[in-house]
């Protein structure tokens, strides 16, 4: 049997690779310019913020560190459940520490908002957030998310770490599911 091709699957491609990258160049000489000098503890959001991190972080000249969180917030289903549990915490004790929150995507907010008290709790000097993508139709409650890649419609997207039922992370570009997959 014959594995499916991936592009089935997409009704239309969002941002490509290059977008991405670019946008992602940009973001980067942003942060080296706001922390001037400060080391920054990248916290990416697993699993869909591993590509974001992967291409940000090496777009950064300047000396970081990196750690992982995984939250659940998301099953197999495209709405939010607005239940936030750790399933594997930080490694890196962050007080007073710089901290930078890598996240793939903003959608209700309620998974970063959760986050950001989170770690405000355990004393980071200071926490902002980078985002390659927020979805501003569907937010539900309001984060201050300091770097923004993309404003996007509020449709379901996959790719580039973006997954549907661990699904699709390992396309390059950004695109929309095509509804045939999940209806
Ligand atoms: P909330 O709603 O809490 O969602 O802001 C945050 C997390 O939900 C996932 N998410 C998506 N995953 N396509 C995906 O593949 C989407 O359109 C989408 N919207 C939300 C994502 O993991 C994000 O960190
Ligand atoms: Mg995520």
């Amino acid at each position: 049997m014959r594995a499916a091709d991936i592009s089935d699957d997409i009704s239309e491609v969002l941002l490509t690779e290059e977008q991405i990258h670019d946008k992602l160049a940009e973001l980067a000489t942003q942060v080296v310019a706001d922390y001037d000098g400060r080391e920054v503890v990248l916290v990416g959001v697993l699993k869909g913020a591993v590509m974001v991190m992967a291409d940000f972080a090496r777009h950064l000249p300047v000396h970081v560190s990196m750690d992982w969180m995984a939250v659940s917030s998301y099953g197999a289903s495209t709405r939010s459940s607005g239940v936030v549990q750790i399933r594997k915490d930080l490694d890196t004790d962050i007080t007073g520490k710089h901290v930078l929150i890598v996240e793939d995507i903003i959608d209700s907010g309620l998974t970063l908002s959760w986050l950001l008290e989170n770690f405000a709790s355990r004393g980071a000097a200071s926490v902002e957030v980078l985002a390659l993508l927020r979805k501003p139709d569907a937010m539900k409650v309001e984060v201050d998310c300091r770097y923004v890649g993309f404003d996007i419609p509020n449709d379901f997207v996959i790719g580039y770490g973006l997954d549907y039922a661990e699904r699709y992370r390992n396309l390059r570009d950004v695109a929309v599911l095509a509804p045939h997959v999940y209806s």
